[in-house]
């Protein structure tokens, strides 16, 4: 059994590395922090193999495609991703399209790359962490974040929809969580949460516990739950507003 793990020298993916590899899976840990994914080798007792690369180059994902796809790989999870906080207006369009990059594109090729291999042997999952924000009609003050994780939720949900029309064994799933305590806040340019952060480890077990299962959407956390329910009933125009001052209440 292995899993490759984008985003895993730290948060979310790190924590769903030292959890498969307590399950007993070997791993690919892939970040940029080559210092980081060592160390995490260290701690953990399965076979491990380091690829320290940045996923936001396009040949960089290619490359790990290339380097990885005869590993006989049974779990993708593409995790890598961060947010930028601020007005549209003022990001300058570079680092928009870094963290599409990063967010979007990666997710693409090594989704497309994967699952063909996936789809061949008939089986094999795939988890694409997306966010709250993947679920929701857009984010005030989190504008591009917000659309690269709708980009990530809509592709996962349509390509389960293809899987399932043609039989396929091979499962894909989003998780979307809100607030969870890792290093995100402090990238994205953040210095609060809008409401109490989840546990990274707790977020990581769910995600996989549901996944193992071939759940569609994971939604960890019973408050977030009723949240997304509940704003199905709200107008866009009130829910823009809601999300704003969600959003303000963090600087
Ligand atoms: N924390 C939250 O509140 C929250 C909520 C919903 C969804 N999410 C999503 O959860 C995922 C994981 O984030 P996190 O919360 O665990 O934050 P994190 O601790 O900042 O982890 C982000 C991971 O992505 C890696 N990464 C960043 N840029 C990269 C690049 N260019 N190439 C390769 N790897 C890169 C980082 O490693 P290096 O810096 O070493 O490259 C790190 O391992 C993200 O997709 C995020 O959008 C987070």
């Amino acid at each position: 059994m292995k899993a490759l793990i984008t985003g895993a020298s730290s948060g979310i993916g790190r924590d769903m590395a030292i959890i498969l590899s307590e399950m007993g899976y070997d791993l690919i840990l892939v970040a940029r922090s080559e210092d980081k994914l060592n160390e995490l080798k260290e701690e953990i007792s399965t076979n491990c193999i380091v690829i320290a690369t940045d996923l936001s180059v396009d040949k960089n994902c290619f490359d790990l495609y290339k380097k990885t796809k005869d590993e006989n790989i049974d779990i993708l999870i593409n995790n890598a991703g961060y947010g930028i906080h601020g007005y549209f207006k003022d990001s300058p369009l570079e680092n928009d399209l870094n963290m599409i990059d990063l967010n979007v594109k990666s997710v693409q090729i090594l989704t497309k790359s994967f699952l063909n291999d996936f789809i061949k042997k008939d089986s094999g999952r795939i988890l694409n962490v997306s966010s709250s924000a993947g679920l929701t009609i857009g984010g005030p003050l989190f504008a591009s974040y917000y659309a690269t994780k709708a980009y990530v939720s809509s592709l996962t949900r349509g390509i389960y929809g293809e899987l399932k029309s043609i039989k396929s064994k091979v499962t894909i799933s989003h998780i979307c969580p809100g607030p969870v305590d890792t290093g995100f806040n402090k990238k994205a340019g953040i210095s609060k949460f809008s409401s109490k952060p989840l546990d990274s480890r707790y977020v990581a077990e769910y995600a996989i516990k549901k996944m193992l299962k071939g759940k569609l959407t994971i939604i960890p956390g019973a408050k977030m739950k009723i949240a997304m329910f509940f704003s199905k009933f709200i107008s866009e125009k009130l829910m823009l507003d809601i999300l704003m001052s969600f959003q303000k209440g963090k600087e």
